[in-house]
């Protein structure tokens, strides 16, 4: 047979590919020699998964993970969301208390899909019970958690992923590899563009629904009344619960800024933070708009803001507003990277293929599968519990320097803020009981 009746077709599938995956043919080739995609376990070897966090995405996960394992049980503070996910996962077990489905010898694996202020608590009551974690971003509530859940889980050897999928996703993957390699000269600045919150309310208190246990929702956070733009969903725009869109989408894109950057163990020294308007009394707490500036130790800046600012140094977006993305600014020229695109400000540094000496990132393609791929090979996986929780300490420290309307200092090595014992108060928050360490002791 002619050679090309087999090549031309082939390579045509490769480009038809590689342009759907927004990628250059030349790095989706590169791509493939650098490992196999993950493949789900035999039948025999499936291990057993429980969900906990029966919501929109912790189902998402749930449905892309039963791939690679079966899912027994499910646990939810609300019944109906719990019903809802039984159903679907035909699993056979339904709990209240995610503690007793950790119980269970034939769970292997968990899904954490909870809200961000339960995250911590769940991880670490997984790692006690031996299982290993596929956690929803952001890591955690506050700094004082991740550092403690760092520990728990390197302690108990167990494999954690972290939800922030960017990371299995070729374009973040290709613009942190040119950035790190030169491509754009010396990186000199780094612009994260996060949604605008919302800015709503106040809100009437309503009943709590039958189904739902409210107090354990609350978890170690404040009791207050229930009222639906509280709970389900609504709980990342309170402060109480979570960050705002600066944590919540804050925490894929810190996270890819960190890994072009090269400090995705370490983080920021300096952070000037402030909110752009006033925060409803009453409504939703988390800032909506917001500016913070950012200075690394190797001389590299960086601002997070919000997606209806306009940053005097952006390259893309009309009228140079912010776009959802990250904008790695350096000595000769630009790179772009979202979720939906790749650009620069020449072809040519996305058209020119990286040289085989080059610098290369860990490679996965599917973040779910590379999970499952680390926990038979018990290595870490490829946004590991200590990059979970770096990447999110900016977020953190961006909300703290906000909230204090000041500009706050940063010991990355050792973790700790610098010459402001106030602010370092907020590294941590007082947990109300009984929904504190000792919950899951
Ligand atoms: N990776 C991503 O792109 C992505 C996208 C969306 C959401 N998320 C993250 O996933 C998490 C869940 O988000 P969501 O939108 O599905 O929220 P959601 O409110 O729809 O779901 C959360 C579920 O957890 C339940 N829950 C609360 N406390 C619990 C507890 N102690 N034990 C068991 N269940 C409990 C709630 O009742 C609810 O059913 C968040 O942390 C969010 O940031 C990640």
């Amino acid at each position: 047979m002619n050679p090309f009746q087999i090549h031309l077709p082939r390579r045509r599938f490769l480009k038809a590919t590689a342009a759907a995956a927004g990628l250059p043919l030349w790095y989706f080739e590169q791509m493939k020699s650098f490992g196999a995609s993950p493949k789900p376990l035999g039948p025999n070897d499936r291990p057993g998964i429980g969900l906990i966090g029966c919501g929109g995405q912790g189902r998402g996960d749930c449905n892309w993970a039963k791939n690679f394992g079966t899912v027994i049980a499910v646990a939810d503070v609300d019944e109906k969301q719990a019903d809802q996910a039984k159903t679907q996962f035909k699993a056979e077990h339904k709990y209240g208390d995610f503690r007793k489905l950790l119980e269970r010898d034939d769970i292997h694996v968990i899904i954490n899909g909870t809200p961000d202020h339960w995250h911590t608590l769940v991880n670490v009551a997984a790692a006690r019970a031996g299982k290993d974690m596929y956690s929803e971003k952001p890591l955690t509530l506050t700094i004082e958690e991740g550092k403690r859940l760092v520990k728990e889980i390197r302690g108990a050897k167990r494999v954690l992923q972290v939800g922030s999928q960017q990371r299995s996703d070729g374009k973040f993957r290709l613009a942190c590899e040119l950035v790190r390699n030169g491509r754009i000269g010396k990186l000199e600045h780094i612009i994260v563009g996060l949604p605008t919150g919302p800015r709503e309310g106040p809100f009437p208190k309503q009943p709590v629904p039958p189904e739902m246990n409210w107090d354990f929702y609350l978890g170690q956070t404040p009791f207050v009344d229930y009222n639906g733009k509280k709970a389900h969903g609504n709980f990342r725009w309170w402060y109480q619960f979570s960050g705002g869109q600066m944590t919540d989408w804050g925490a894929h894109h810190n996270d890819i800024a960190q890994w072009g950057n090269g400090t995705d163990r370490s983080g920021p020294i300096e952070f000037d933070g402030k909110s752009l308007v006033d925060m409803i009394p009453g409504g939703y707490d988390a800032a909506s708009k917001y500016r913070i500036e950012c200075k690394y130790a190797n001389g590299v800046t960086m601002t997070l803001l919000d997606d209806s600012s306009v940053h005097e140094r952006g390259v893309v977006g009309e009228g140079k507003r912010t776009p959802n993305g990250v904008q790695f600014l350096g000595s000769d020229g630009w790179i772009f990277v979202s979720r939906g695109e790749i650009r620069a400000s020449k072809p040519e540094f996305i058209e020119t293929p990286l040289a085989a000496n080059a610098t290369r990132l860990y490679k996965s393609d599917n973040h779910m599968g590379d999970f499952f791929d680390c926990i038979r090979s018990r290595k870490d996986p490829i946004c590991d519990v200590e990059i979970g929780h770096r990447s999110i300490s900016v977020a953190h420290l961006g909300v703290i320097s906000v909230r204090l309307g000041r500009k706050i200092q940063w010991d990355p090595v050792k973790e700790e803020i610098v010459g402001d014992a106030d602010a370092a108060k907020w590294v941590g928050r007082p947990m109300r009981k009984p929904y504190d360490w000792s919950f899951v002791s």
